[in-house]
């Protein structure tokens, strides 16, 4: 009988007891280890045949194994007793408040694109969707960037490899929503046009306030004698419900190869209100651009430009939203870090 062989049983019974789940497998463990054949019993039982001095150390060992298996059955039958009671007698108290789920809600720039298409639907445009992966002509060519022109650098496009339209030429992920304009223009072949086009759009181009893929949001309106003041009342009307009834616009000159005139569009700095601070400098903050549709974008379209005149604006949806909520690093957008989301 070596005090190995002791210490192992004991650390079979305790296992078995902190694992079993009913009275009925406690006594059964009980039964295997102190019953009249247990292995415990029959050890002490020959403890007579051992020589005194390693009788009474042994007899030690034995007896307090058998109190700790006993104590051990003791506490989990306890437990197991308390677990049961604790639905059957009444204790638990079911009026106790429960543990809140955490709720999730939409994400920022999926807020941020419902309240600008709530804004743009209710004074008539209709929100539309077209297709990520674009052909060159509705992205470029038939928006008056002819192949090779300078102009289209500033896109820094991600074309799609092997993917070539015999008409329309490379494929390309779209880099702007303007692409919608023509794909809108061949839908209803004819005026009136109120547009919004909000889709992702792609740029090789990554740092604080730029992301490869990102959201624009683009307004088309076309229809006979559409002029600048439209295109003002439309800007001004924006800027007033998403940021607020005291921000005001202003367009600057600047220059689009798909329309023209064309702007830059600036609203009044979110931070100082206007007075000019270390962010915007002198009260402005640009937003994005906009102007007046080329005839020759018309023309691609289909539209006859004697007859009509439209406006196009489009600008990025997450610096529209931070600006207003004061972000400083759009790549916090998609870092996916809840202690962020959250606050929104
Ligand atoms: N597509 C332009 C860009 O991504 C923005 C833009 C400028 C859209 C002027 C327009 C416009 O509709 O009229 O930078």
């Amino acid at each position: 009988m070596d005090t190995n062989r002791i210490q192992n049983l004991k650390n079979q019974a305790i296992s078995s007891i902190l694992e079993s789940k009913s009275e009925n497998e406690l006594e059964q463990i009980r039964i295997e280890y102190l019953g009249r054949n247990g292995e415990i019993t029959k050890l002490l039982s020959l403890l007579p045949s051992l020589k005194p001095e390693k009788r009474k150390e042994r007899g030690i060992l034995l007896n307090e194994t058998k109190k700790t298996i006993e104590e051990a059955i003791k506490n989990q039958s306890s437990i197991i007793n308390h677990q049961s009671s604790t639905i059957d007698s009444g204790w638990f108290d079911i009026t106790m408040p429960g543990i809140k789920p955490i709720k999730g809600h939409l994400h920022l720039v999926t807020q941020a694109i419902k309240e600008i298409t709530f804004l743009f639907e209710k004074i008539g445009f209709n929100r539309v969707a077209y297709p990520e992966v674009e052909w060159d002509w509705y992205a470029f060519e038939g928006l008056n960037m002819p192949k090779n022109h300078p102009a289209r650098d500033e896109w820094e496009t991600f074309f799609v490899q092997d993917l070539f339209h015999p008409k329309y030429g490379a494929a390309v992920l779209t880099p702007h929503t303007s692409s919608g304009q023509l794909r809108e223009m061949e839908r209803l072949g004819q005026p009136p046009i109120r547009m919004l086009n909000i889709a992702k759009c792609y740029r090789r181009q990554i740092d604080a306030s730029h992301i490869p893929m990102f959201y624009q949001f683009e307004g088309l309106v076309i229809d006979q004698e559409i002029n600048i003041t439209h295109l003002k009342g439309t800007l001004d009307y924006f800027v007033k419900q998403y940021f607020g009834p005291k921000k005001e616009t202003r367009i600057r000159p600047f220059h689009f190869q798909f329309t023209e005139p064309s702007f830059e569009v600036d609203v009044t700095c979110v931070v100082c209100g206007g007075k000019g601070c270390k962010v915007c400098k002198q009260g402005w903050m640009e937003l994005g651009g906009a102007g007046m549709v080329h005839p020759h974008v018309l023309k691609n379209g289909g539209i006859d430009p004697l007859k009509y005149t439209g406006f196009a604006f489009g600008w990025g949806v997450e610096r529209t939203m931070m600006m207003k909520d004061k972000i400083d690093d759009i790549r916090l957008l998609f870092g996916s870090d809840l202690r962020f989301l959250q606050q929104f």
